[in-house]
């Protein structure tokens, strides 16, 4: 077989997609598929109706990668891929739309707000940031509606410090998220579909904690070795770990997804796990957690994405 590996793009999370790109590359190469690295540039479409590979990988972030723009043209030229169709990863991708879905299932998620830029302007901003406040408290987190890696996502602990916030936020989209801060222990639970053998169904690989030295899981936390520890399992009580599971497993079935997700969430002190967000094309850098979660199961990247390749092209 021939499958192309999608990576790169013109997202903010380039650089992070060149590395996952890279290391898929490399796994499924040392497992004897044949691969071709594309740049998914403006030529795309046009190699994609030249070259037809048997199987498209998608190991781009951001919105072409995960917002479903890369998915509507390969369902539109019918080349099989990896990974969630157009309109789940649309869902996925917009978090308060990820939220609703949760939320009216009865799971556990921060309590939230989505202010469109035009809101401060319609309704002044003093009064919107003191309504803001008095809602959710703090500190607070924002976040793009829309993004990845962190990249605009800050935690605000004082009020005055809540307009340069929104301000950074607004840098990366035309609509913030502001969220009720939830301490606990962040974990990310990656997903996969028709991978283990024997199961029926989406299946949660083992929970990843995240402890990042300096407090925050930010860009520079999440890809620079060694400024955040990892345990994998994480270290959960036994209802907690199944608690974490389930949530992965219901976001990933309630959205739609396919293939493979990863779902970022919070363990409360209390023992509560709230919803972040799904990921429909997670990192698969050498500091990412997919990675890392499938190493503590014991399966290797290769096997992983050439099972997901063999459902793909069946
Ligand atoms: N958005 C990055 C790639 C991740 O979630 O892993
Ligand atoms: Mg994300």
């Amino acid at each position: 077989r021939c499958v192309a590996v999608l990576s790169g793009g013109l997202s903010h999370e380039r650089d992070v997609s060149l590395r996952s790109g890279r290391r898929l590359s490399t796994a499924l190469r040392s497992v004897g598929v044949t691969v071709d690295e594309w740049d998914a540039d403006a030529n795309l479409l046009a190699r994609l109706r030249e070259h037809r590979p048997d199987a498209v990988l998608i190991a781009l972030h951001g919105a072409e990668g995960e917002g479903g723009s890369v998915q509507t043209v390969l369902e539109m030229l019918d080349v099989p891929y990896v990974g969630s169709d157009s309109h789940a990863c649309r869902r996925a991708w917009d978090k308060p739309t990820a939220k609703t879905e949760l939320a009216r299932a009865g799971l556990a998620t921060p309590d939230w707000v989505v202010l469109p830029h035009s809101t401060f302007r319609e309704l002044g901003a003093r009064a919107v940031l003191d309504a803001m406040v008095d809602r959710l408290g703090l500190p607070m987190m924002l976040k793009p509606e829309q993004g990845g890696s962190a990249l605009g996502a800050q935690v605000v602990r004082d009020a005055a410090d809540l307009p340069a916030a929104m301000v950074g936020c607004l840098a990366y989209g035309e609509t913030v998220l502001a969220e009720r801060f939830v301490p606990g222990v962040e974990v990310a639970v990656t997903v996969v579909d028709g991978v283990v053998d024997g199961s029926d169904g989406p299946v949660a690989l083992p929970a990843v904690e995240i402890d990042p030295e300096s407090g925050v899981y930010d860009y520079t936390a999440r890809y620079t070795a060694g400024l955040t520890t990892f345990h994998t399992p994480a270290r959960l009580d036994e209802r907690a770990a199944a608690a974490v599971a389930d949530l992965a497993v219901a976001a990933h079935r309630l959205l739609g997804l396919r293939d493979v997700s990863r779902t970022d969430a919070i363990v409360a002190g209390d023992g509560t796990v709230h919803f972040l967000e799904v990921n429909s094309s997670p990192g698969l850098t050498e500091t990412s957690l997919l990675p890392m979660a499938a190493e503590a199961d014991g399966r290797s990247l290769g096997d992983i994405y050439t099972a997901l390749i063999e459902r793909a092209v069946n």
